[in-house]
């Protein structure tokens, strides 16, 4: 049995990578973490549990990544194989009103991570092979070159939330060059889905349409976002967990990935195509008013991920199409809050 010890495992892609895992490797049992915080709906978090808590291969701990003795206990009673770090305060909008949660789950509890791998490998025992931890698109700021590589210098971040998730990428070649811990960041490109997050745009402007309110479009529409479906993230992710990097010219086992879907669209396409999808799943019967606004702080014109590197290593890109990943969405939307 391959003991995976997975992060944020109540969160929206926590969750989906694990009942992925449940499904389809027989050999693997996952000790999954969450500290279940109120940063969206409680109910959400726990309705994507209780999908997982009937395997006998999964077990959940509430718990918080920041607090190491809880993160130590975990690594010495279960000695994890993989380590997949996805626990998280996300967003960019709630970092320039609540810095404190961004240290202390992204810089603290990242770095309680780094220190378990580490002495995972204490009195000769074997250890952690893989740490597989996610990055953001966030981090290439208002870089003017597309598509985004990540070959390009990130060193201008725009939020706070940026900088953390850089952090973790700077901290984490640092381990793997001093304790030879295999690490592998992955740089997520908005993802969206069925059981999404509630804080971002497609789930905000759906609650929104359906009480017949105005939606704000920022930049007046002028943005566009690589919009990644779930199901794409969570196989290149265990494409990713599957294989350690390969040494660097410096002897570092270490790698960061974009996982984007390749395929920029437009603010306002998307808001179209995601009203089309809800009328047709019956959530909403007609469009809505728009208020046209300008860019927000923190926030970057354009995200497009060059997936180059993925493809050469794991002949691999996420394919799935806006109207199809936005179709299930409205399906899953409908159906969770019983509209049909
Ligand atoms: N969804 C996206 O579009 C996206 C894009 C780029 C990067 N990411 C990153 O991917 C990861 C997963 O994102 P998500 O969309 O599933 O977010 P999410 O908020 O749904 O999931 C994160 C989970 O981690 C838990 N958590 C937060 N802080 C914790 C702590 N200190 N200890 C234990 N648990 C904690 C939360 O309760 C939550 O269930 C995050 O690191 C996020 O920054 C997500």
């Amino acid at each position: 049995m391959l003991r995976v010890f997975i992060t944020g495992v109540a969160g929206f892609i926590g969750s989906n990578l694990t009942k992925r895992l449940l499904e389809t490797e027989s050999d693997i049992q996952i000790i999954g973490l969450d500290n279940m915080n109120d940063y969206y709906n409680v109910e959400l978090k726990e309705y994507r549990l209780k999908q997982l808590i009937g395997s006998e291969r999964f077990l959940f701990i509430k718990g918080n990544i920041a607090d190491k003795i809880c993160v130590e206990n975990i690594f010495s009673k279960y000695h994890p194989d993989i380590v997949v770090n996805l626990a998280a305060q996300a967003g960019v909008r709630y970092s320039i009103t609540n810095p404190d949660s961004y240290i202390e789950s992204n810089i603290i509890g990242f770095f309680n991570i780094l220190e378990c791998c580490r002495h995972s490998y204490d009195d000769g025992n074997v250890g952690v092979r893989h740490l597989v931890y996610a990055s953001s698109s966030s981090v290439y700021g208002s870089n003017d070159k597309v598509p985004y590589s990540t070959e390009d210098k990130v060193d201008n971040p725009v939020s706070l939330y940026a900088a953390t998730k850089k952090s973790n990428e700077l901290m984490a070649h640092a381990y793997s060059k001093l304790y030879g811990i295999p690490s592998t960041g992955l740089r997520f490109f908005t993802v969206y889905g069925p059981a999404g997050r509630p804080d971002m745009a497609y789930f905000g402007f759906t609650n929104k349409l359906i009480k017949g309110q105005k939606i704000q479009i920022y930049n007046y529409g002028d943005m566009y976002r690589d919009f990644t479906y779930i199901d794409d993230i969570v196989t290149g992710i265990i494409h990713v967990m599957k294989k350690t990097p390969q040494e660097t010219s410096d002897g570092v086992k270490y790698k960061v990935y974009n996982i984007g879907n390749n395929h920029p669209e437009s603010l306002l396409c998307f808001v179209e195509t995601l009203e089309r999808c809800l009328i047709k799943a019956g959530v909403i019967d007609k469009a809505a008013d728009k208020e046209f606004l300008p860019m927000q702080p923190g926030d970057v014109y354009q995200t497009y991920a060059d997936v180059q590197d993925l493809i050469r290593d794991f002949g691999f890109k996420p394919k799935t199409s806006l109207e199809e990943g936005l179709t299930k969405f409205a399906e899953w939307y409908a159906e969770y809050y019983g509209i049909k």
